[in-house]
C-alpha cells in the first residue's frame, strides 16, 4: 500500500474514493451542506463506525464518496482518526478503484494516525493462495490523508510506520502454518532481525539441557522438531551496561496438547499457540526500527507440544532450571513450562528492571474476558499500572486478574516441589501463579492473550480477521513512555 499526504486542494486521480470523516450531527453541513438531500433517504448520523457510501454524486470529481461517522467532535483523538481510516479502508477495499483519499479535519498527527490505520487495516496474509478470484481481490493500492501539514504529518508518520511494519511481522509470525514455521525454522526468521540492529542468539537443546532446563525440554520431547531458545537484545540506550527491560514470549508452534491430547475439533487453531512470541519479536522488531533509547531482551521459548513415543508422561517429573521438580499432570499445559525456564534463565543472566511475560496460555483466560481484553497478572503495582495505561493508549485492551495467595497450594504436588495444573477453578490464575514460582523478587507481569491473539471475525477496523499481533502497539508505548531516555 503506497501512502501520501497531500494537501486538500491536491487534484484526485481516476478510480479514486474521497472518504470524508464526519463528526456527529455535522454530516448534513459537511461539504457546505453536499450531502444533506443523501442523508435524508438514510439513518446516517455521524455516530462512531458508521458508513455512507455514495456512488458518484454529481459534482463530486471523486467516483465515490463514503462518509465515515467518527462520533463526537469532542473526544476525537488519534484513536479515531485510525478507526475512522481503517473503515475506509475496510468499506472501500474491493470497490474495484485503486486510490482511497482520507480527508478528515486535525492535525498533522493524526493525519499519520490516519495512514497508521490504513495500513493496519490494508493487512493480508495471502502468501498460500494460488487462485484467487479478481473481484475478491483488495483493489485498492493507494491511499491519500489530506493534511494542511504534509511535512509535520510525514515526521510524524515515521515511527508509525515502523510500527505497522513490527505489527505485520508479529502477524506474519502467528499466520504461518505449523509445517512451516517449526522452531528452528522460526528462529531462522527472527534471526534476521539482526538486519535491524538487534543481536540475536539461538540456543538448541544440547545447550539447554546444559543450562538444566528440563522443564522446556520436556515440552519438545515428543517432537522431531529441536526445540529452541531465541535471546534477541537491543541496546540504544546511552548507557549499553544500564539495566535492560525484559520480555518473554511463549511459542508452541503447534500445540496438540500432547499425551493429553486435545479434542479435534478446532485442534488447527493451535498452530496459534505462539502470540506471545510473535508480541515480543515484533516489540523488538519496533525498538530497533526505531532506535528506542532503552536496553531491552526478548527471549522466546520454541517448542512443538506432540504426543510420540518419546514424548513425556502425565505422572512424570522433570527439574526445571530453578531446580524446582515439577510433576505433570497435564502434558496440554505446557505453555507454563516452557515459560518456567525462559523467566527463570531471563532474571539469572540479564537481571532485568522489570520482565513482562505474554502467552496464549489458558482456554480459561477467553471464558473469563472473552477475546477482547487481555488477562493481566502483575507482583509489581507500578508495572501493572503503566501496562494498563499503555493499554488504553493504544486501544489494546487489559484487565488486572488477582494472584490470591491461598491459590497458590492448589499447585502443590504430593511428590514435587509443584504440579502443572490447579484444577479448572480459576485456571487463568493458577497458570498465572505457576509462572510466578520461578520469579525471583524481579517486578514481573504476566500477559494471558489467548483471546485477543487470533479473531475470527473481528469487529476492529484495524485488525482484518486473523492474526492480531495483540501485544506489539501496547509494549512499544509503555517502553516509548516510561522507560526511555
Ligand atoms: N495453548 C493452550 C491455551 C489456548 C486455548 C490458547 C485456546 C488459545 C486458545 C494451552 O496450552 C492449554 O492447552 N491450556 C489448557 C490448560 C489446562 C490443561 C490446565 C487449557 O486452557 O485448557
Ligand atoms: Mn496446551
Ligand atoms: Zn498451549
Amino acid at each position: 500500500m503506497d501512502i501520501q499526504f497531500v494537501t486538500p486542494d491536491a487534484a484526485l486521480g481516476e478510480k479514486s474514493a474521497l472518504a470524508i470523516v464526519v463528526f456527529e450531527g455535522e454530516a448534513a453541513t459537511a461539504q457546505g451542506g453536499a450531502f444533506a438531500a443523501a442523508l435524508v433517504g438514510g439513518r446516517f448520523t455521524g455516530a462512531k463506525g458508521q458508513t455512507l457510501d455514495l456512488i458518484a454524486p454529481a459534482g463530486s470529481a471523486a467516483a465515490r464518496v463514503l462518509l465515515v461517522g467518527a462520533g463526537k467532535a469532542d473526544g476525537f483523538d488519534g484513536l479515531g482518526a485510525e478507526n475512522a481510516a481503517a473503515s475506509a479502508y475496510g468499506t472501500l477495499k474491493t470497490s474495484g478503484l485503486t486510490t482511497l483519499r482520507v480527508q478528515l479535519a486535525g492535525d498533522a498527527a493524526q493525519a499519520a494516525k490516519a495512514a497508521f490505520g490504513v495500513r493496519l487495516a490494508a493487512y493480508r496474509f495471502d502468501q498460500y493462495r494460488t487462485k484467487e478470484a479478481a473481484e475478491k481481490k483488495p483493489s485498492l493500492t493507494r491511499a491519500e490523508i489530506v493534511t494542511t501539514d504534509v511535512d509535520g504529518a510525514i515526521q510524524a508518520f515515521a515511527d508509525l510506520a515502523a510500527l505497522a511494519d513490527a505489527i505485520a511481522f508479529a502477524r506474519d509470525l502467528v499466520s504461518e502454518p505449523p509445517n512451516v514455521l517449526y522452531p528452528a525454522e522460526f528462529a531462522k526468521r527472527v534471526k534476521q532481525l539482526e538486519e535491524l540492529g538487534l543481536e540475536v542468539e539461538i540456543l538448541g537443546e544440547a545447550e539447554m539441557a546444559k543450562l538444566g532446563m528440563g522443564s522446556l525440554l520436556g515440552v519438545g520431547q515428543g517432537s522431531v522438531r529441536e526445540s529452541q531458545l531465541a535471546i534477541l537484545k537491543w541496546n540504544g540506550a546511552a548507557d549499553k551496561n544500564a539495566q535492560p527491560v525484559a520480555f518473554i514470549g511463549k511459542r508452541v508452534c503447534f500445540d496438540t496438547g500432547g499425551i493429553s491430547i486435545k479434542p479435534a475439533d478446532n485442534m488447527e487453531h493451535m498452530k496459534t499457540d505462539m502470540g506471545g512470541a510473535a508480541a515480543v519479536s515484533g516489540l523488538m522488531h519496533v525498538l530497533a526500527a526505531r532506535k528506542a533509547k532503552v536496553n531491552a531482551v526478548g527471549i522466546l521459548g520454541l517448542v512443538e507440544n506432540m504426543p510420540d513415543g518419546n514424548a513425556q508422561r502425565p505422572g512424570d517429573v522433570v527439574t526445571s532450571m530453578s531446580g524446582q521438580t515439577i510433576e505433570i499432570i497435564n502434558t496440554d499445559a505446557e505453555g507454563r513450562l516452557v515459560l518456567a525456564d525462559a523467566v527463570w534463565y531471563c532474571q539469572q543472566r540479564f537481571k532485568p528492571k522489570f520482565m513482562v511475560d505474554l502467552a496464549t496460555l489458558t482456554g480459561a483466560i477467553i471464558i473469563a474476558l472473552g477475546d477482547d481484553v487481555g488477562g493481566l497478572f502483575s507482583n509489581n503495582d507500578e508495572l501493572a499500572a503503566n501496562l494498563m495505561a499503555a493499554s488504553e493508549g493504544e486501544a489494546e485492551p487489559l484487565w488486572r486478574m488477582p494472584l490470591p495467595a491461598h491459590y497458590d497450594k492448589n499447585i502443590d504436588s504430593v511428590i514435587a516441589d509443584m504440579k502443572n495444573t490447579g484444577g479448572r477453578a480459576g485456571g487463568s490464575i493458577t497458570a498465572a501463579m505457576f509462572i510466578q514460582r520461578f520469579v525471583n523478587g524481579v517486578p514481573w507481569a504476566h500477559l494471558d492473550i489467548a483471546g485477543t491473539a487470533w479473531k475470527k471475525p473481528s469487529t476492529i477496523p484495524t485488525i482484518p480477521d486473523g492474526a492480531t499481533g495483540f501485544g506489539v502497539r501496547l509494549l512499544n508505548r509503555m517502553v516509548a513512555d516510561k522507560y526511555e531516555g
